[in-house]
């Protein structure tokens, strides 16, 4: 049994001073429906670099994880700008999201590149996130298992039989445009997912978690969730609003 992991990412919104507030809202509004403590769910968010340190301090005593957005493939350099995996580790962080459609279309991530930042995060038990997706163009050609296999076997080709990490799928044309894939859809692309891992590492494929991301809301969330291959979800735009993030997390 996979246990569902709900997942927002703030992308570049929010402030430092808000982070607080943010964390004491979210509490307020799953009491009595879902413990963060309890186990049934893992929730987690993933803030901008400068606000991990405090968002770590207010909210994992409550019992969310709390990731970063990206991290580099290496442990230190020259790399100004940049955020290592011994960096998160140091602060106490233990998770990241790699290979986001965003970090790849707009800071030429690579299918090599977000393999070498999986493998770096595993090899340092800090547990990536890595994004995987097809862009519209790249569905209406039918290339949709094209891409994802390719994606899937450069990160498999780096972290070979591990299975601690997790995959989100999510289609680019989802992302932040309202357009969600239907539940078929998803369903479809995760079997399809399941289906690479299966073949590369065997009974591994069935321990590891596989997200749906793309305009995920409190609306769609349950029919997506009843999706045998879909465990969790990676929520941006409604993960802003911690009373929509509830629900979502209450699905
Ligand atoms: P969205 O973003 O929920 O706003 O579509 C999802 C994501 O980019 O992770």
């Amino acid at each position: 049994m996979r246990k569902p992991l709900i997942a927002g990412n703030w992308k570049m919104n929010h402030l430092y001073s808000q982070v607080p507030a943010y964390f004491q809202k979210l509490s307020e509004e799953l009491k009595g429906k879902v413990d963060p403590r309890a186990g049934q769910v893992d929730i987690l968010l993933a803030v901008p670099a400068p606000f991990l340190g405090l968002a770590r301090e207010v909210a994992e005593q409550s019992g969310y994880l709390v990731a970063a957005q990206t991290v580099h493939e290496k442990a230190d350099g020259a790399f100004t700008g940049e955020i290592s995996v011994p960096m998160l580790k140091d602060m106490g962080l233990r998770w990241t999201l790699v290979g986001h459609s965003e970090r790849r279309q707009y800071y030429n991530e690579t299918d090599a590149s977000v393999a070498a930042k999986a493998k770096a995060c595993i090899e340092q038990d800090v547990t990536p996130i890595v994004c995987v997706g097809e862009t519209r163009v790249e569905r209406e050609a039918g290339q949709t298992e094209a891409v994802l296999r390719r994606q899937m076997e450069a990160v498999l080709s780096a972290v070979g039989s591990s299975v601690a990490y997790v995959i989100a799928y999510e289609p680019v044309w989802a992302i932040g445009t309202g357009l969600t894939a239907t539940e078929a859809q998803a369903q479809e692309a995760h079997a399809f997912i399941r289906s690479v891992l299966r073949s590369k590492i065997g009974s591994g494929a069935e321990q590891l978690r596989i997200l749906y991301g793309g305009s995920v809301k409190s609306s769609n969330i349950s029919g997506l969730m009843k999706q045998v291959d879909v465990d969790g979800a990676l929520v941006g735009g409604a993960s802003l609003d911690p009373a929509e993030f509830s629900k979502i997390v209450a699905f």
